[in-house]
């Protein structure tokens, strides 16, 4: 696609790490356009003007987005995606990338997910559907622990309850359907077998029935080193995932990608956007634990370092059509985001902390904002859990992970929290 063919002008929507990569991602192109953000934070807002609308204010976004004559619009959370966002902004005539609420609800309705994955006989776990706890815990009686139990709904990554033991499982079931954990979220769920392996996120470029599997990653879920403690947004990921073998990748993307892909438009979806898989892989072969239909975060801090094609030119190519055409190129270097969180996230920890950030940071080594904002006297402080993404590039993973982590250690930050181990799964392989 020639420069000229592209948007001038570009709003994210959004306010985290992901939102930031995907700004600098986009200034990057040869299309130069002018990236807006909104909210954005205190790190997006040295790249980007950011206007303060939130996230979810749906009406607020269109009419910014008209206003500021927005050629282009990228979504980044799920959360203004299901109440139907890129609907109305396609009803206004603005190409948006991310799909209408229909295809939202494949990440805001896991049986919604699951229905269309065993009609399709995608590889997935076999899993009960429940609203109503007697039935759910006569099901629980003829599966075997360990066992997993799902709220339907978006529970900000907390409706999932992998449960160790049947007792656990129980009072898990019974805080959803009869203690009302999730709200409505949670008046439905899933019981599902236990999946054991090696967990990667495939995220698709789609446009209808063509896509474009961007480089693989790996997340890191658990707060503490080791994949210890509570589940969290994600605390760094590291791309490539090489537990993804050449021969792995074919058959993700024949038993998985594919089928997926051509399901959705099955089904009536028109879908444009990010779908991005999550999959366990295990001794029988991957499996899907889970559709997003956004870019995942912080797995995208990792991913689009690594794109020799330029980001704008593919998005733009999936929200007008010619996404076929598009041949990915992808640099061959590793690239990993190290999360710099507030100590105490995922639950309860200080915001308003000062920042203090490295002034100078060596070629390849990014600090991406998330929860950060400034205070009455300008000053950057912590605003959120996850606070900082420190990316880095290099010709090794190992390379990469230590000039990631010596600017972490160089930030000056009283609450200041990060796993150690961010890549240690595939470096203690290698
Ligand atoms: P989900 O939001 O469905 O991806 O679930 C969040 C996390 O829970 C996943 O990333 C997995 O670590 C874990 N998980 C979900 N489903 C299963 C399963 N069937 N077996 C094992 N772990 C699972
Ligand atoms: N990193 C997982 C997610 O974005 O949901």
């Amino acid at each position: 696609m020639k420069p000229e063919d592209l948007p001038k002008i570009v709003l994210v929507v959004g306010a985290g790490g992901r939102e930031h990569a995907l700004v600098q991602a986009l200034k990057a192109s040869p299309g130069r356009p002018t990236v807006l953000c909104a909210p954005g934070n205190a790190g997006i807002a040295g790249d980007a003007p950011c206007f303060p609308v939130k996230a979810d204010d749906v009406p607020g976004l269109v009419e910014l987005a008209k206003r500021e004559h927005a050629a282009f619009v990228v979504v980044g959370p799920e959360v203004p995606l299901s109440l139907g966002l890129a609907d109305r902004l396609r009803e206004e005539g603005i190409p948006v990338y991310g799909p209408g609420a229909d295809g939202a609800r494949l990440e805001a309705s896991k049986i919604f997910t699951k229905q269309i994955l065993t009609k399709y006989r995608i590889p997935t776990a076999a899993a009960g559907i429940f609203s109503e706890t007697t039935p759910a815990l006569a099901y629980l009686k003829s599966r075997p622990a360990p066992i997993v139990v799902k709220a339907d709904g978006l529970a900000a990554g907390k409706g999932v309850v992998v449960a160790a033991s049947t007792a656990e499982a129980e009072a898990a079931i019974r805080e959803m359907l009869d203690g009302g954990r999730f709200g409505a979220g949670g008046s439905q769920i899933l019981i599902e077998d236990c999946l054991v392996g090696e967990e990667t996120s495939i995220l698709v470029v789609v446009s209808g029935r063509d896509y474009v599997i961007l480089p693989t990653s790996q997340d890191h879920k658990r707060v503490g080193d080791g994949d210890t403690g509570p589940n969290t947004g994600g605390m760094g990921a590291y791309s490539p995932a090489e537990v993804v073998t050449p021969a792995l990748h074919s058959e993700i993307e024949r038993t998985i990608v594919k089928p997926s892909v051509d399901a959705i438009a099955s089904e009536g979806i028109s879908f444009c956007g990010t779908l991005f898989i999550g999959i366990m892989l295990t001794a029988e072969g991957p499996s899907v634990l889970e559709f997003n239909t956004r870019f995942g975060d912080p797995e995208t801090q990792a991913v689009l370092p690594r794109l020799e094609t330029d980001t704008l030119a593919l998005l733009w190519a999936a929200a007008r059509g010619g996404l076929g055409a598009v041949r990915l190129t992808v640099k061959p270097e590793h690239a990993i985001c190290v999360v710099v969180a507030a100590k105490g996230y995922p639950d309860t920890y200080p915001k308003g902390d000062p920042i203090g950030l490295p002034a100078d940071l060596p070629p390849g080594v990014a600090v991406l904002h998330a929860g950060t904002a400034r205070d009455a006297s300008g000053s950057l402080v912590t605003a959120g859990g996850r606070v900082l993404g420190v990316t880095a590039t290099g010709a090794t993973l190992r390379e990469a992970a230590a000039k990631a982590y010596q600017a972490c250690d160089a930030i000056a930050c009283p609450s200041k929290y990060y796993r150690r181990d961010i890549g240690a799964r595939q470096l203690n392989r290698s």
